[in-house]
């Protein structure tokens, strides 16, 4: 007999798991970063203008192919047509590859937070701490294994009970730790407010195409787009919500927080190191440039706990929907328990991590395409796979299915007021964006342009 497929309760729900996806360490250690990079306020406006067109768009008809499938990505695309059952199994690809490495780096952030729990704060500041540690070979392993069973229990409770019960107490506070953290660091930090405006002053010297390619990438990666995900929270969501106000609702929360992570970190590096300290992103400033300045900081030890804990909610909301949707990828095909099928997705991932993790020990020597087993696993789903998924969904969506199918899967809740919009960027600007990112990353792996 089939199970009747389970949902969220309401729009507050979905739209809280979606965002929790959403909202994740590129929020935090890659677009302030980028916004410093690219001229500030024009970025800030760049990425919003993607955000409500392009962004809009892509995420609207990967919810709205689920909602109408009820199906995660692989029986979606086979659902709606048999020859383009590629692009789902491509999409599911994504984050079975991702969820390993995405909990690898959790780990990291456990451990910073038993740091600083701990009163290591000032150790966790030198500069060689972070190095030493990712090169061991044991413990990173344990704390990975950890962070991926929290996620595994979370999923094994299912759609209401887990994902939508952590997305409700997690998000939210997450909201008020990093609004608390940015208002605490620019008034605690001496010269926090030529930060600031280093940050939100639009600087056009700056402003390159190049602005915009770091844009759409940072968007397209920002909005869990292209890896199942959509498709598959878009499955769980009942006929009655509205699709286009939940999208709305998830890129403001998904902005939001990457401009409040700007607030917090860019002012305080700023006054630390000047623009120069800014050219650090990902795992350097986070786990190196800013235990350094949680160690001067007064009340540092206490910002920096805060701080770590604010990261391991958006991590762990990110590895949640990650979880799922492969799981229920897996469940969607076979016929076993979602219990058995979490324990199987787990230790798969284990293996994986494991190996990643170890990329930065004892196998830091082995190398594909030049790169470290973690930044290869990162390049191959979202410079090459992610673009990919994306780009034949469009064509997809915009040549075969039609994007009245999907107008007419929006409309069964309520009239949906960007219709014509949503018509044009499917078939037109989204592919151009796409093929933009795909050649830009693809460049940047490589070292012929830096992003
Ligand atoms: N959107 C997340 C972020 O901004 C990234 C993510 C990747 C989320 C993979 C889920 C899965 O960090």
């Amino acid at each position: 007999m089939e199970e009747k497929r389970s949902s969220f309760s309401g729009k507050i729900g979905f739209v809280l798991a979606a965002a929790g996806s959403a909202v994740g360490l590129g929020n935090i250690w890659r677009f302030p970063y980028l916004a410093a990079k690219y001229g500030g306020g024009i970025f800030l406006l760049v990425y919003i203008a993607l955000a409500v067109t392009f962004g809009f768009s892509l995420m609207v008809a990967e919810i709205a192919i689920g909602r109408k499938t009820k199906l995660s990505p692989i029986g979606a695309f086979r659902a709606l047509n048999k020859k383009f059952s590629f692009i789902g199994v491509l999409a599911a690809v994504v984050p079975a590859i991702i969820l390993p490495y995405y909990s690898v780096i959790g780990g990291w952030v456990m451990k910073y937070i038993a740091g600083f729990v701990t009163g290591q704060g000032s150790a966790m500041a030198n500069d060689s701490y972070f190095g030493n540690y990712i090169g061991s070979s044991v413990e990173p392993i344990v704390w990975f294994a950890l962070f991926m069973a929290i996620t595994a229990i979370i999923v094994i409770f299912g759609v209401n009970k887990g994902v939508e019960k952590v997305s409700k107490v997690m998000m939210p506070i997450l909201v008020v730790f990093v609004i608390f953290i940015a208002i605490y660091s620019m008034i605690a930090v001496d010269g926090a407010w030529e930060g600031v405006i280093y940050y939100i002053k639009p600087d056009f010297s700056k402003f390159s195409i190049m602005t915009v390619v770091a844009a759409m990438g940072q968007l397209f990666y920002s909005m869990s787009l292209a890896m199942g995900i959509m498709i598959t929270f878009g499955s769980y969501m009942k006929k009655d919500i509205s699709i286009e106000k939940s999208t709305h609702q998830i890129e403001i929360f998904d902005s939001g927080i990457a401009f409040l992570s700007g607030l917090m970190i860019i002012p305080a590096v700023f006054a630390f190191g000047g623009e120069e300290a800014l050219s650090a992103s990902g795992p350097s400033l986070m786990f190196v440039t800013l235990p350094k300045i949680f160690d001067i900081m007064p009340g540092g030890a206490f910002i920096g706990a805060m701080f770590f804990i604010m990261v391991f909610f958006a991590a762990l909301t990110s590895s949640i929907s990650l979880m799922e949707t492969v799981v229920s990828t897996v469940l969607d095909k076979v016929n076993i328990n979602r219990r058995l099928c979490c324990i199987f997705v787990f230790l798969f991932c284990m293996v994986l991590g494991t190996v990643s993790s170890l990329g930065y020990s004892a196998w830091s020597g082995v190398k594909i395409l030049g790169m470290q087993l973690l930044d290869f696993f990162d390049f191959a789903s979202n410079s090459v796979l992610m673009p990919i998924v994306a780009l034949a969904t469009c064509i997809f969506v915009g040549y075969f299915l039609k994007p009245q199918t999907l107008i007419d899967e929006l409309e069964l809740s309520a009239p949906f007021k960007q219709k014509k919009m949503f018509s044009i960027v499917i078939k037109y600007f989204a592919p151009v964006c796409i093929l933009v990112i795909l050649i830009s990353s693809v460049l940047s792996a490589f070292g012929v342009i830096k992003i």
